[in-house]
């Protein structure tokens, strides 16, 4: 069994971001989410992989190299542009073979693992198995609607008025059986090949598709209320451990994870909460549920519920939350008169300041 990887896309939904940085490196809990995936593949005994990669495919590169360091083997598939999820399988026509195949979203995240689904669909004689699970807002994902007996009625991508709101989940497994379905259909109004015409041709054309539903968490990190949300299940797991220096006016609770080379002093750090290599905190307080990237700078400042990429720097600041913050980034306080808002924002930023 192999694997197919999907980490190209326009990543419009998390913008500025996306115009420098792959959506899938994002960090949860300072590790990027596309690492997850990858070692949830590997722990179910997947090892031959196929990354797509598209405009920010350097950068994956760079984070995932060939993969020995997740003991898997990986393979890059470039993408012209994010023509759809269907497409993708399309162009690793000759990675793929006659292998059966999990399709893994690399944007998606997925407690518990994948061992199990996999173990379901190598004993089951299946086309492919789709997984689902119950969402409130269902118009933002693909929507299934199950029949009386289980069976899958209808597949809609995104539909403006749901029949269901069961999502489906962005992992996938295909049998060689797909690639049929993939070259036979046509891009949706979106432009984009969509892999749920690809299944709804399989179900049309007799052959099995399963629906699996998902008991463990999931989530769709391509927005900023998902990431934020990955950041504190994934925080609500870890185990205390400060390997930085901390002074004694400083107060940790909770479980905090301190990497090496960070500092922290006269702070309060609340946990759960992460501190990347070499970060700097002074006169500051962290709140539950904060990653915080390596070689930040925070200094007089308040920080809670929000995840800080490297290198960048919080001062005089109070309190920011429910926020993701880029790399190189300054959130300064303007000391001088007048007492104003002073902004150098990207592209689809949004700022929100307190009423
Ligand atoms: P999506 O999140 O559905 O699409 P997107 O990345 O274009 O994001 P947005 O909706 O915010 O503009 O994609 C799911 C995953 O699949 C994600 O990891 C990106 C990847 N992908 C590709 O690799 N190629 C593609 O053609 C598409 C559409 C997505």
């Amino acid at each position: 069994m192999k694997a197919l990887v999907l980490a190209g896309g326009k990543g419009t939904r998390l913008r500025p971001l996306t115009y420098t940085s792959a959506k899938q490196l994002v960090p949860v809990a300072n590790k990027p989410v596309l690492y997850y995936g990858l070692e949830a593949l590997r722990d179910a005994g997947i090892t031959s992989v196929a990354i797509i990669v598209g405009d920010t495919g350097a950068e994956v590169r760079d984070a995932v190299g060939d993969g020995s360091r997740f003991g898997i083997e990986v393979t890059y598939i470039q993408q012209e542009a994010p023509l759809g999820l269907a497409h993708c399988v399309l162009i690793a026509r000759d990675f793929l073979a006659g292998d059966p195949f999990v399709m893994y979203l690399g944007d998606n995240f997925l407690v518990g693992g994948i061992a199990d689904l996999v173990d379901a669909f190598r004993q089951a004689d299946h086309d492919a198995q789709i997984l689902l699970t119950k969402v409130a807002e269902p118009q933002f994902y693909g929507v299934a609607e199950l029949g009386p007996d289980g069976e899958i009625l209808r597949l809609e991508e995104k539909p403006e008025h749901p029949r269901s709101d069961l999502a489906i989940v962005g992992v996938y497994t295909f049998s060689p059986a797909i690639h049929e379905a993939v070259r036979s259909i046509t891009p949706s109004a979106r432009g984009e090949l969509e892999i749920t015409d690809a299944i709804k041709w399989l179900i049309d054309h007799g052959y099995s598709v399963h629906s699996h539903f998902v008991s463990g968490y999931w989530k769709d990190t391509g927005r900023l209320q998902d990431m934020l949300e990955c950041n504190r299940i994934v925080l609500e797991t870890i185990t205390a451990d400060i390997r930085g220096v901390v002074d004694g006016r400083s107060e940790i609770t909770g479980n905090v994870v301190i990497d090496p080379g960070a500092s922290v002093a006269n702070s309060v750090i609340r946990g759960p909460a992460v501190i990347g290599a070499d970060a700097r905190i002074s006169d500051s307080y962290i709140g539950p549920y904060t990653s915080i990237g390596e070689s930040c700078v925070l200094q007089d400042a308040e920080v809670e519920y929000a995840i800080v990429l490297p290198n960048s720097t919080i001062r005089g600041v109070s309190r920011l939350t429910y926020s993701l913050i880029g790399r190189n980034v300054e959130v300064t306080r303007a000391d001088a008169v007048p007492n104003t808002y002073q902004l150098m924002v990207g592209d689809h930023s949004r700022v929100q300041v307190k009423a």
